[in-house]
């Protein structure tokens, strides 16, 4: 029989490792939890006052049990020597260098970390997949485990985490379910006492091994199927006067297809939806399936093409030029309450304003300026090494980043809400219409506006998926 869990060491101190040790050693005091990380500067972050993420509420929920029975460690090696459990929580990027360049996961971090484990370890240890993998990474995590030059054994486990970014400690604290798919029914009796502190036991639910990592790509990809079906759809309306929203809320009530995951916007971002779905779609093509691979794509496609559309959006309505026009970005982080631009909308939409040579006046809440302009500049880049001379021109001449929305919209020709961050609709429109160029637009990529009478104000106001 396996012993229950005293200690757990978790590798990858990131947007996922971070809070999900946090909130078990929050709800377990007994079991002493670390968290190690190669990246020494985000170890020293999480030791600090200020996180290197932002999650409403982890502050408190760190503090909680920073220094009781919650570690942040570079030491790795001690951390997992000593672990009963091991969760691996590391980064599985989209490949992109070789075979299945574009779309495949690179498991370079998860191989890492196995060898590490092997490498390390004595005695029997349970070894959890926290990270997002393809189905039957768990197959070569075995194979790499079970040689052990120590002698030491393992189970292996697959428990995706299935929380939102700016949701984090909520989805965290009561989620829909825990899924743990796993070959030895101690092993997954063992983790599922430490979810059983918080979360009801019906909802702990239980799978084999590649149900489980097969679910993960799975719930991605038909949460962001529901994100491009409605994008889709709000093409149709912004050409026949129906409206988006209407029709999201009259399909919405059919209990079948639900309310939830309906609202349209400029796109759908973050590190996880693109990246999962082109992981999905490579393997359907190297299982065989071109057909639901071609699928699965569409879903990315879609998503590429509303992106799109909003920026021609915006040249067509500023008389096909927006050529040395100011237009105020608000809002650049992939969704509101977070810091996180991966993959954000924003990113793909100031570069192609920024090729129609507009001047770009940005504001996020909380998104540092420096990691803007590390994003543009990647963006801009398009796979080259170097940026080129009229990139990097365009980045420092075209490119200005400032702290409030009054300085981003004065003498702007235009707005575009790339964010639905909450203070956007509470702004004071009255004096951003007097300051701004006129006529004065706004482009609304997330229909957070609608609502306000703007148009009263004299503003020319466009939001996604309606016309008036
Ligand atoms: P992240 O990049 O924020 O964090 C990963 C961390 O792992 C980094 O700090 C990196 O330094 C560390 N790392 C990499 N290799 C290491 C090694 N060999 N030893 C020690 N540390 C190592 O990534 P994330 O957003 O936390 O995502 C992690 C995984 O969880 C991914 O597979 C992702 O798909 C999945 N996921 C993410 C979210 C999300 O909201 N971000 C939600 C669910 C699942
Ligand atoms: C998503 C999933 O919701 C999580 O369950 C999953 O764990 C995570 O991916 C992951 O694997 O990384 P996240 O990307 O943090 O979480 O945030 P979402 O709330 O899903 O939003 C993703 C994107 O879709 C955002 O850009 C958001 O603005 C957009 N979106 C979402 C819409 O445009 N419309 C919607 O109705 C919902």
């Amino acid at each position: 029989t396996i012993a229950p869990v005293r200690k757990i060491c978790c590798i990858g101190a990131g947007y996922v490792g971070g809070p999900t040790m946090a909130m078990i050693a929050k709800q377990c005091p007994d079991i002493q939890v670390k968290v190690v990380d190669i990246n020494e500067a985000r170890i020293a972050q999480w030791n600090s006052d200020t996180l290197p993420i932002y999650e409403p509420g982890l502050h408190d929920v760190v503090v909680e049990s920073r220094g009781r029975n919650l570690h942040f460690t570079a030491e790795v090696d001690e951390a997992i020597a000593e672990a009963d459990m091991i969760f691996i929580s590391v980064n599985t990027p989209t490949k992109d260098f070789g075979v299945g360049a574009g779309r495949a996961a690179n498991l370079e971090f998860i191989e890492k970390c196995a060898r590490k484990i092997a490498e390390v370890s004595s005695g029997h240890k349970i070894v959890v997949e926290k990270s997002t993998l393809p189905v039957r990474t768990a197959e070569a995590v075995k194979a790499i485990l079970s040689r052990a030059s120590s002698g030491a054994t393992f189970d292996v486990l697959s428990n995706p985490e299935f929380l939102a970014e700016g949701t984090a400690v909520e989805d965290l604290l009561a989620p829909d379910r825990v899924l743990i798919g796993g070959e030895s029914e101690q092993a997954i009796q063992a983790l599922v006492e430490i979810y059983a502190n918080w979360v009801p036991r019906e909802r702990l639910l239980t799978t084999n091994l590649w149900s489980s990592e097969l679910s993960k790509l799975t719930a991605n990809a038909f949460l962001a199927q529901r994100v491009s079906s409605i994008n889709s759809i709000s093409a149709l309306c912004e050409a026949t006067e129906a409206d988006v929203d209407e029709v999201a809320m009259a399909i919405g009530t059919d209990s079948r297809i639900g309310p939830k995951f309906l609202k349209s916007s400029v796109g759908f971002g973050g590190s996880c939806f693109q990246k999962d779905i082109l992981n999905l779609v490579y393997l359907c093509e190297f299982f065989g399936l071109p057909e639901v691979a071609e699928y699965w794509e569409q879903v990315v496609k879609m998503n590429d093409y509303q992106k799109q559309r909003f920026v021609h959006r915006i040249v067509r309505t500023l008389f096909n030029t927006v050529s040395d026009k100011k237009i105020a970005i608000w809002g650049f982080a992939f969704k509101k309450d977070t810091n996180d631009t991966r993959e954000s909308a924003a990113i793909y939409i100031c570069r192609d304003l920024l090729r129609e040579k507009a001047k770009l006046c940005i504001y996020d809440p909380q998104v540092n300026p420096e990691q803007i302009r590390k994003d543009l500049a990647a963006v801009l880049k398009n796979g080259d090494s170097e940026l080129s001379q009229a990139s990097a021109q365009l980045l420092a001449d075209n490119v200005e980043i400032v702290s409030d929305l009054k300085t981003a919209s004065k003498d702007a020709h235009a707005i575009a809400v790339l964010t639905e961050w909450d203070e956007f609709a509470t702004a004071d429109f009255a004096s951003i219409h007097d300051s701004m160029k006129k006529p004065a637009f706004i482009f609304d990529g997330r229909n957070v506006l609608k609502e306000l009478p703007l148009a009263e104000l004299g503003f020319e106001y466009h939001g996604i998926g309606f016309r008036r």
